[in-house]
């Protein structure tokens, strides 16, 4: 990898990534197995006593993991047979080659890999134990924050109802400042993350409207001016518009409040005709703690429909119209939940590769996927956001993503230094964010 930079990695002791692995790892495990252990007499009541073997089980297993994990032990092979089994034990097998077999474990491997890894050992440590293998672990934080942002939904919601009455008279011009707030409110959505808490209180209080002028200096770049363009030229002069107008493909990162504000622009997206269809892209496990899955977008919906408010349910009530016209459609791929860099993507699932080249604009939501695009590495920050996607670019892309690992390129020379001297942790608060565009190395 003539030129390539390092992976991230637990090995750096005092880096982002070792007290991840240290701390924050072991932390989310541990909630896991109190959750489950809380859980027992569901269990029970639903599958009697092997429900409470398998409680034992998983417990045990997930125990044995969080071992493994603290004394550094060798990553070991998947023993389940799914889907992606073969995919991480080819995976594990080509790092073992590369480097010695010891080599790699908990601390010592890419921590991209590492991290990715322990969510599928949890999905593994359930999928042995069939009666409660459908189970989510981490279900509970997800509902709890969407209820816990209910006031933010509602402000949402009903400056989304303001917009859609005064669409018919909007100028181009106002537009593009209603897409600009509400792409902004989808990107600070992402702080409302259940990882980096390590599943802690993680929930948006207040409308986020309102705060949108105050947070516009953290935004360190900000390539909306491309997203727009790329948005309005899909549409040819002389057509009408909702014929013309193409697709969107949404890479969704967290449910709970970020989901909402995904919704909400896509709502946006489709309502004024600047785009046709949306595809929601997420994951088919549990993943990540608070990370999509196709349950948790058809509750967030439904949940929304239900609501005793009356333009929350009224955007529910779109929404689900949408999915059941398929102006809306969730998709999933086990790619997505495999611990590959997208660059990959093309050689590894090429399949997904050819759905995302017929979006004429992909989003990625969040921090997870923008370690995926760049590789999770040690990149300086002054090299341009199209070398380090090395060659990925199935669409024009745009990640919309607070900062929240140590990895961040296409900055201005100096400007990285400059942030490093007032805030030391700047890439790993979550406080700062970015709108960074691609252009497609591929087309
Ligand atoms: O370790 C913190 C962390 O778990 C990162 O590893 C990960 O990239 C991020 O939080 C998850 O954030 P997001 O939900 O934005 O992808
Ligand atoms: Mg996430």
């Amino acid at each position: 990898l003539l030129g390539v930079p390092p992976s991230l990695s637990a090995k750096v002791v005092g880096s982002f990534a070792y007290l991840t692995v240290r701390d924050r790892l072991p932390t989310i495990l541990t909630k896991v197995i109190d959750t489950i252990h809380r859980n027992k007499n569901k269990f029970f009541e639903e599958y009697g006593e092997e429900g409470i073997q398998a409680e034992k089980q998983t417990i045990s297993l997930l125990s044995k993991m969080r071992n493994e994990l603290q004394t550094d032990k060798p990553v070991l092979a998947l023993t389940d047979c799914l889907q992606d089994t073969e995919s991480w034990n080819q995976y594990l097998q080509r790092h073992q080659i590369e480097g010695d077999e010891e080599s790699v474990s908990w601390f010592k491997s890419p921590w991209l890999y590492v991290e990715c890894y322990m969510y599928r050992r949890i999905q593994e440590a359930l999928w042995l134990n069939p009666p409660i293998s459908d189970y989510d672990v981490f279900n509970e934080g997800k509902t709890q924050s969407f209820f816990e942002s209910q006031q933010a939904v509602m402000a949402l919601c009903t400056y989304l109802e303001g917009v859609k009455k005064n669409m018919e008279e909007i100028s181009k011009n106002q537009l593009f400042e209603q897409f600009n707030k509400l792409l902004q409110v989808s990107l600070w959505g992402n702080k409302c993350d259940l990882s980096i808490s390590a599943g802690q209180d993680n929930s948006q209080k207040t409308s986020p409207i309102d705060s949108l002028d105050s947070l516009q200096p953290l935004i360190l770049v900000d390539d909306s001016n491309m997203v727009w363009s790329t948005l309005t030229s899909m549409q040819r002069p002389g057509q009408p518009e909702k014929i013309t107008a193409g697709r969107v493909d949404i890479v969704l990162d967290n449910a709970g409040f970020e989901l909402v504000t995904d919704l909400i622009l896509a709502d946006f997206l489709v309502s004024s005709g600047l785009v046709r269809e949306v595809h929601f892209h997420g994951k088919s496990f549990p993943w990540f703690v608070s990370d999509v899955t196709a349950h948790d977008f058809q509750w967030t919906i439904r949940q929304t429909m239900a609501a005793n408010h009356r333009w929350m349910s009224k955007s529910g009530v779109q929404w689900q119209m949408y999915v059941k016209e398929g102006v809306w459609s969730y998709h999933d791929h086990p790619f997505w939940t495999l611990p590959h860099e997208f660059c990959d993507m093309a050689t590894d699932a090429p399949d997904l590769y050819a759905t995302l080249k017929a979006a004429d604009l992909v989003l990625f939501k969040g921090d997870l996927n923008y370690r995926k695009l760049t590789g999770d590495r040690d990149w300086d920050h002054t090299v341009s956001f199209d070398t380090a996607l090395r060659g990925f670019g199935p669409a024009p892309l745009c990640s919309l993503r607070t900062l929240k690992a140590n990895v961040q390129v296409g900055l201005q020379p100096g400007q990285g230094e400059k942030l490093t001297s007032q805030n030391p942790d700047w890439m790993t608060s979550g406080k700062y964010a970015v709108i960074q565009f691609g252009s497609p190395k591929d087309q």
